[in-house]
């Protein structure tokens, strides 16, 4: 790959920011520039220093006066949920059974997984998300496009195969011992593969066994560096249920326990109605809370207590949960999540925002020394932000003083229109698109 330098203006995080002045937290560089070579950040700096150091003849792409930052990292999506997004449903539940699983059973054909996950990276890419975590379906084959299709594109792309043996229609459950094989055998071919990791994958547990929740367990102890992602305490139909399933366990989180499925590298998606003794397991654990924003207000979930989960002592992610989720752009969920906070006085400063979508989901995988961040030596995914994109935004924007008004105003309205260009691995991705 031949050297590049990126031109712009460049925002990079170091830390959570400590309140809106706290000036050690990021790097910012009003003429800033990037050298990218061999799918790297060599060079983080001022345009002149930048240039200067570079090889002679080194193309430059102007992105002025736009923002250059690490590409967002969406820490929960659903793969074979892409034609799920906007149904028009009721509560968790009946969500699942009335559109998920349906659109989910298409899956077993590879034809059919192939042709989504085309579509599904180029949705990504135009929202600017440049690694993301996903829940793929229960058939080995939709593993296999999702990969295959991460690796043609060079993605840093985390996921697994869902484990489900029951409560689901027949055709989409597995079992115990066969979603082991499986999920052994997809772990072995992808997991590491170039920038691939492999996740493993029980759904819940309304639609996991004992038996299959203890072959997750096992799966995860004989791979300790892999990821767990699972769902928990979301809604409260959901939680009635699993404690009928699982009535020996303390409490929700007390079923994954018991099944050794808490670690740092598990991802707990929604995290909504928690009680003291579940925060509590969650913080001895690592376990990583995962806030699903636009999820939790299309499906009438509940309010993610941001502030409660995190003075506990508990790490964070911010994720889309397309498509319980209704959009894949990290502005949006960005936006609605301010919201839920304002709801319970909690109101998010627009750096933490932009940190929490970068560097500070990177640190939730444990993978903030190769990505969500512009840092030299880090993996060259980047995006290109344009806060005056539509005319809504354009006109707002004559007025805006700060990088932190700027900011907020590209959370408040910005989505993937707002997104000039998507970075991956040093190459041009949006404007340059991948044929199918
Ligand atoms: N709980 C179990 N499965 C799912 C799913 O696909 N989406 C959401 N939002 N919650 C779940
Ligand atoms: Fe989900």
């Amino acid at each position: 790959q031949k050297p590049i330098i990126l031109r712009g203006r460049t925002l990079t995080f170091h830390a959570a920011p400590n309140g809106p002045e706290d000036i050690t937290a990021f790097s910012y560089e009003e003429d800033g520039a990037l050298l990218l070579s061999d799918g790297k950040i060599k060079v983080r700096g001022p345009f002149a220093e930048v240039q200067s150091g570079a090889p002679d003849g080194t193309e430059i792409v102007d992105h002025r006066p736009h923002l250059l930052l690490p590409g967002f990292i969406d820490t929960h999506i659903h793969f074979p949920q892409a034609q799920v997004i906007a149904s028009w449903a009721d509560q968790l539940l009946d969500w699942l059974n009335d559109y998920t699983f349906p659109a989910e059973l298409r899956f077993a054909d590879k034809a059919h997984a192939d042709r989504i996950a085309n579509g599904f990276y180029d949705a990504l890419i135009a929202h600017g998300t440049t690694t993301a975590v996903a829940y793929c379906s229960s058939h080995p084959n939709s593993v296999d496009a999702y990969f295959e299709e991460a690796e043609r594109r060079g993605m840093m792309m985390l996921g697994g195969k869902t484990m489900m043996d029951r409560n689901a229609p027949e055709a989409l459950c597995d079992t115990a011992q066969g979603s082991y094989d499986d999920s052994k055998a997809l772990l072995a071919k992808w997991h590491e593969r170039g920038r691939a990791r492999y996740v493993i994958t029980p759904r819940f547990a309304i639609t996991s066994t004992p038996e299959q929740l203890d072959a997750a367990g096992s799966l995860l102890r004989e791979n300790p560096d892999c990821h767990l992602q699972t769902h928990i305490n979301e809604n409260h139909n959901e939680i009635a249920f699993t404690r009928e399933l699982y009535p020996d366990a303390a409490h929700y989180l007390g079923v994954y326990e018991s099944f050794d499925l808490l670690g740092s590298k598990t991802l707990l998606g929604h995290c909504i109605h928690m009680t003291g003794h579940e925060l509590q397991v969650m913080r001895e654990t690592g376990a990583v809370a995962v806030f699903c924003p636009t999820s939790n207000l299309f499906l009438g979930s509940g309010l993610f207590d941001k502030s409660g989960i995190e003075s506990a002592g508990i790490r964070t992610a911010i994720a889309t949960d397309v498509g319980g989720g209704t959009n894949y752009s990290m502005l949006r969920t960005l936006d609605e999540g301010y919201k839920i906070l304002q709801l319970q006085r909690q109101r998010m400063h627009p750096l933490t925002s932009f940190y929490w979508a970068t560097l500070g989901n990177a640190k939730a995988l444990s993978l903030s020394d190769r990505i969500g961040t512009l840092d030299a030596g880090s993996d060259a995914d980047v995006v290109v932000l344009n806060a005056g994109a539509t005319q809504t935004m354009a006109l707002r924007m004559e007025t805006v003083e700060t990088l932190s008004e700027e900011l907020f105003l590209l959370q408040t309205l910005g989505d993937d229109r707002a997104v000039v260009e998507t970075y991956v691995a040093g190459n041009r991705q949006k404007s340059v698109r991948l044929k199918p």
